[in-house]
């Protein structure tokens, strides 16, 4: 669809967040239409993780403007519009839940029979690869398993916007390259908006629309091909090491 019919999912206007005194994002000004997945990158501690609370209205902006499907953030949550898989999902270790139990915590809200949820919950589970593990206690899962049954439990109430946090940190090369497949397989299919905050730059350009640099300030926006770029990267990480391209 041509981008200027495309509605907004998200509208970010001049948008400062301060904690305790600390400027943590200046000025951001970013509009992202309904079906596009976009990748935050930046160094850490540059605010990636704050600017997507501010989305989920955890956060308040000390100025600016931030709307999700034209509404504010509290209340598009509040309707479970918004999927959120947070940077760390801690269950403690000696948790007895199991895979299904945490696909289930995504229902929760849901004015539905108990049979109903668990047959949602596994079919979301096959499609995701990890139908199989449903009865297993879900800390006895690999990383690259856990994520999947955490993306399982966000995306189960079909939200409009799912918004991620590093999903990938600890899952291998492959596992990435799958996780991002399933992602772009499920918009399409779907339709949903996808905000995924991210460190695997020389992978993550395949499967996204847009990517945005944030260091404090919204560096970069625009084609991943032209925003992922090496000399860009250096500038935003402050550093000579940039991860490589996998160009297979
Ligand atoms: N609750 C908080 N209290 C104080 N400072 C915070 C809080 N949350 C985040 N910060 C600070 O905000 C900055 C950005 O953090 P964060 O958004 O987690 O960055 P990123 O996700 O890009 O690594 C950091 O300097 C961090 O110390
Ligand atoms: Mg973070």
């Amino acid at each position: 669809m041509e981008k200027k019919f495309r509605p907004v999912a998200v509208n970010v206007e001049n948008l400062y967040v301060e904690i305790e005194g600390k400027t943590i994002l200046e000025d951001i000004n970013l509009k992202i239409y309904r079906g596009e997945i976009v990748a935050v990158v930046g160094p850490n501690g540059g605010g990636k993780t704050t600017f997507l609370k501010t989305l989920l209205g955890l956060i308040n902006p000390t100025r600016g403007r931030v709307e999700i499907f034209r509404k504010p953030p509290k209340e598009a949550v509040k309707g479970h519009l918004v999927g959120y898989l947070p940077q760390k999902v801690n269950f403690k270790r000696e948790s007895c839940l199991s895979a299904l139990d945490v696909v289930l915590l995504g229902l929760w809200y849901k004015d539905l029979p108990k049979e109903e949820k668990v047959k949602r919950a596994l079919q979301t589970m096959e499609r995701f690869g990890v139908g199989h593990l449903a009865g297993e206690r879900f800390s006895n899962l690999s990383g690259g398993q856990q994520q999947r049954v955490n993306l399982a439990r966000a995306v189960v109430g079909e939200p409009k916007l799912l918004l991620l946090d590093e999903p990938t940190t600890g899952i291998d090369f492959p596992g990435q390259q799958s996780f991002y497949e399933l992602i772009k397989a499920l918009r399409d299919e779907k339709g949903f908006t996808v905000i995924m905050v991210t460190h695997d730059v020389g992978v993550v350009w395949r499967y996204v629309d847009k990517a945005v640099c944030i260091n404090r300030r919204l560096h970069y926006h625009g084609e991943p091909q032209a925003v992922l770029r090496p000399e860009i990267l250096k500038l935003v990480y402050e550093t000579d090491v940039v991860p490589l391209f996998h160009q297979h």
